[in-house]
C-alpha cells in the first residue's frame, strides 16, 4: 500500500442500513401512545412506520435498524409473521387480506436494539453503532412521512458524490420555524442541494438564521458516532442530532466532515402531532381508490355544513 494514501479513515462505502428511531414518548399523542408507540397509529390501515419502512427498501435499503423503547412489542410483531392468522385467512381463501398481512414481514430485514432511556434523537442514533459500524447510513424518524422516495436517494446519492453527511430540508413559514433544526446554507452547483453552515434547534423567528428547516430524514457519515459520545444534552435536556451535525459541519471532509442539505421536492407529514396526524390520515384516505369514491362526497357535505353552522 502507498505510504501517501490518507488512512485515517477507511474507503467511503456505500449505504446499505437504514435506522428509524422510534423509541421517543410521543407525549403530544397521549392517551392513545401510553401503551402503543406513535409510529405504529394507522395511517388509514397501515402503521406510519411500516411506510417508512417501504420507502427504505425503495431507496435501497432492506437492512432496517429499529431502535425501540418501552412497548417495543407491537412493532415486533408488525413486522414479524402473524401465524395463526395467516392459517385464518388461508382457510378462508382471503388471498387478499393474507397478502396484506404478509407485507410487512417480507419488506426488509428487520433487526431492533433498545434505547433504555429516551434520552433524545442523538442518543437513539447513537444506540444503532454497533450495528452500524464504521459505514455511512441513513435515518428515518419513524413518524415523519415523505411522498416518495425520491428525496432519500437523491440524499444516497449526495453522499455516494460527495462523502459527508446530508440533511433533509424542507422550506417553512417563519411562525414555524420555532419548531425544527433550522440551517444556514449556502448555494452549491446544484439546484436541489445546497452547504449547510449552521444548524439551530428550534430558534426563535428572530434567532433562525433561515426557514429551511431539517426534516426527518439523514444520512450521516460514521463520524456522528464519535461526535454524539461526547455530546452534551441540549435543548430540552435531550441529546440533539442536530448538535453533532453542527460539529460534523465545522470539521474537514477527511474527518468525515460536512453537511450538504437536499431541498425536500413534493409533499411531508408529520404525524406525531395530532391536527398534521389527522391530515395526514384525510389525505391518505383521499388518494385511495378503494375509499375516496366514498369519502370526497361525505367530506363535502361535511365541510359545507360546517360553513352552514359557522354562519348561522
Ligand atoms: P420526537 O421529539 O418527535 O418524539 O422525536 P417524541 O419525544 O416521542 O415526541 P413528543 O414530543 O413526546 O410527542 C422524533 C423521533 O425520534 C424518536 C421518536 O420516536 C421519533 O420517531 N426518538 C426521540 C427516539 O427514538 N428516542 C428519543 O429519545 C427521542
Amino acid at each position: 500500500m502507498s505510504a501517501d494514501i490518507d488512512q485515517t479513515r477507511p474507503p467511503t462505502s456505500a449505504v446499505t442500513k437504514a435506522v428509524v428511531p422510534a423509541a421517543g414518548l410521543g407525549t403530544r399523542f397521549l392517551p392513545a401512545t401510553k401503551a402503543t408507540p406513535k409510529e405504529m397509529l394507522p395511517i388509514v390501515d397501515k402503521p406510519a412506520i411500516q411506510y417508512v419502512v417501504e420507502e427504505a427498501v425503495e431507496s435501497g435499503l432492506h437492512d432496517v435498524l429499529m431502535i425501540t423503547g418501552r412497548s417495543k412489542r407491537s412493532i415486533e410483531d408488525h413486522f414479524d409473521r402473524a401465524y395463526e392468522l395467516e392459517v385464518a385467512l388461508k382457510a378462508k381463501g382471503d388471498t387478499e387480506r393474507l397478502r396484506s398481512v404478509r407485507e410487512s414481514s417480507d419488506l426488509a430485514q428487520v433487526h431492533y436494539v433498545r434505547q433504555g432511556e429516551p434520552r433524545g434523537l442523538g442518543h437513539a442514533v447513537l444506540c444503532a453503532e454497533a450495528h452500524v459500524g464504521d459505514n455511512p447510513f441513513a435515518v428515518l424518524l419513524g413518524d415523519d412521512l415523505i411522498e416518495t422516495a425520491d428525496l432519500l436517494r437523491r440524499m444516497i446519492e449526495v453522499r455516494r458524490e460527495h462523502g459527508g453527511s446530508v440533511v433533509a430540508l424542507m422550506e417553512v413559514e417563519p411562525e414555524q420555524v420555532s419548531l425544527y433544526g433550522c440551517a444556514a446554507v449556502e448555494p452549491t452547483e446544484e439546484d436541489d442541494v445546497v452547504t449547510v453552515t449552521d444548524l439551530v434547534e428550534k430558534p426563535s423567528r428572530e434567532e433562525a438564521p433561515s426557514r429551511w428547516a431539517v426534516i426527518g430524514r439523514y444520512v450521516c457519515d460514521p463520524a456522528v458516532f464519535e461526535v454524539l459520545h461526547r455530546t452534551p444534552p441540549g435543548r430540552g435536556g435531550e441529546i440533539q442530532l442536530t448538535d453533532a451535525l453542527l460539529e460534523l459541519a465545522r470539521t474537514k471532509p477527511e474527518e468525515g466532515g460536512g453537511v450538504r442539505g437536499v431541498l425536500l421536492q413534493g409533499q411531508r407529514y408529520d404525524t406525531g402531532n395530532k391536527a398534521d396526524y389527522i391530515r395526514t390520515v384525510v389525505d391518505f384516505a383521499c388518494r385511495r381508490p378503494d375509499l375516496a369514491e366514498e369519502l370526497l362526497p361525505w367530506l363535502r357535505e361535511f365541510v359545507d355544513r360546517h360553513d352552514r353552522t359557522d354562519r348561522s
